[in-house]
């Protein structure tokens, strides 16, 4: 089960993709988290990319294609996997593509999370997230038990640098720039499958797992 999740800032990508990971046993790769956790430590990567980060612009396709290497390539990613924030420009779903196809492999789907802009900039600025254990909560849609608090480890929630308004703005404006072109490579390779991820957390989950069982089945054909 080879996926990826495509969708705006905000669509609920993390959200979806760790309930996906968690039921079908495959690993998540964020790229957002790579990226976040190499600012977060000063490696030599995260000094490259923080101001992209900061701005809530794109990090330049090759070295996007070499993060999602290595991770790809880990064992457990033999029988599948779910890349969250990947790919984001049609040169990045053109390199993954060549990458499965050297090894005789191919995605199952790549799921189109669709909300309106609206809804994303409520959902951003109400995201509330575990530093330790990366669970993701919202104000009003899916609050802690105790406020400000984690569940699982009662640590202090904290807010992403940025989900501040302007930058939601900037990274809305970006994807709108960007995404046409993957949605359309996706449309022509089969793999696309939009989903309406302005429903609540548990239909979209049920839709994505239906949509998947449907390409299962599709792609079991298909061989
Ligand atoms: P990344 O970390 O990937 O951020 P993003 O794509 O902007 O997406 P988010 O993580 O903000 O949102 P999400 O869709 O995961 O939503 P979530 O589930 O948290 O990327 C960050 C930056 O890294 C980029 O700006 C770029 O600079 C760089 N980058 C990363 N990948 C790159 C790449 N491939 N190429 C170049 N640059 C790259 O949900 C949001 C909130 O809504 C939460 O509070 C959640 O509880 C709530 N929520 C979720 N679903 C629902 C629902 N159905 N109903 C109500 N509330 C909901």
């Amino acid at each position: 089960m080879k996926l990826v999740m495509l969708g705006p800032p905000g669509a609920g990508k993390g959200t979806q993709a760790l309930r996906l990971t968690q039921e079908f046993g495959i690993p998540k790769i964020s790229t957002g988290d790579m990226l976040r956790e190499a600012v977060e430590v000063g490696s030599d990567l995260g000094q490259r990319v923080r101001g992209y980060l900061e701005r809530g612009q794109l990090v330049p396709d090759e070295l996007m294609i070499e993060l999602v290497e290595a991770p790809l390539q880990e064992p457990d990613c033999a029988r599948g996997f779910l890349l969250d924030g990947f790919p984001r420009t049609e040169h990045q779903a053109a390199a993954l593509d060549e990458y499965l196809r050297k090894r005789g492999e191919r995605l199952l789907a790549a799921l189109d999370l669709q909300v309106d802009d609206e809804v994303i900039v409520r959902r951003l600025t109400e995201r509330r997230l575990c530093p330790v254990c990366g669970a993701i909560y919202h104000l009003t849609a899916l609050p802690p038990r105790t406020a400000g608090v984690c569940d699982h480890d009662d640590k202090a929630l904290t807010q992403r640098d940025d989900d501040r308004d302007d930058v939601v703005r900037e990274r809305l404006r970006i994807y709108h720039q960007r995404h046409g072109p993957v949605e359309r490579y996706y449309d022509r390779s089969g793999a696309l499958v939009a989903i309406n991820a302005g429903a609540p957390m548990e239909q979209v989950h049920r839709a994505i797992v239906d949509a998947l069982e449907a390409a299962r089945q599709q792609q079991a054909y298909a061989v």
